[in-house]
């Protein structure tokens, strides 16, 4: 049995293990924030009430649908790092930069919480660029670029809602 895991040869590809670790462990950071505004997200569908709860609650069913699609990817890029991904709601409140929300606030007051959500995970994401660009990590350097893109279209269309 010792002999066998001793076998296993380390992973090499071409990125050092310094900086695996430190990408993985950003990507777990985006992972938290991705899930926390999963979770917002879909909490809103449920709860949401008042004169736009058609409209929000089709436009929240999009943005949760989207987000729970990304959290795979997100956590299995870090399977590739040679990481564990953070798997319980313990890791993500710790790792997380969102709050989460009390009580069911009012509509226009859901949208708020979730264009400061959408960008507290779109900081996330670009924290992350310079270690991922220094290390010629381009898989991440382009799933950042998938959700940065993502969270910032969706927090311009959430904001539109609250303009006059
Ligand atoms: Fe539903």
């Amino acid at each position: 049995m010792e002999n066998r895991k001793a076998k296993l040869p380390a992973i090499d590809i071409g990125i050092d293990a310094a900086d695996r670790e430190q990408i993985a462990n950003g990507l777990s950071a985006l992972l938290a924030d991705s899930y926390t505004l999963y979770l917002m997200t879909h909490n809103f569908h449920w709860n949401v009430t008042g004169p736009q709860f058609n409209t929000l609650h089709q436009m929240f069913m999009t943005q949760y649908s989207e987000q729970w699609s990304a959290l795979d990817l997100i956590a299995e890029r870090i399977r590739a790092l040679g990481f564990p991904a953070p798997g319980t709601y313990g890791e993500f409140a710790r790792l997380a930069s969102i709050e989460e929300v009390k009580g069911v606030p009012k509509a226009s007051e859901m949208v708020r919480h979730l264009v400061a959500a959408q960008e507290a995970t779109a900081r996330t994401a670009r924290k992350l660029f310079p270690v991922v660009e220094k290390a010629g990590d381009q898989p991440t350097a382009d799933l950042l670029t998938q959700r940065l893109e993502v969270h910032e279209k969706t927090a311009w269309m959430l904001r539109s809602l609250l303009e006059e």
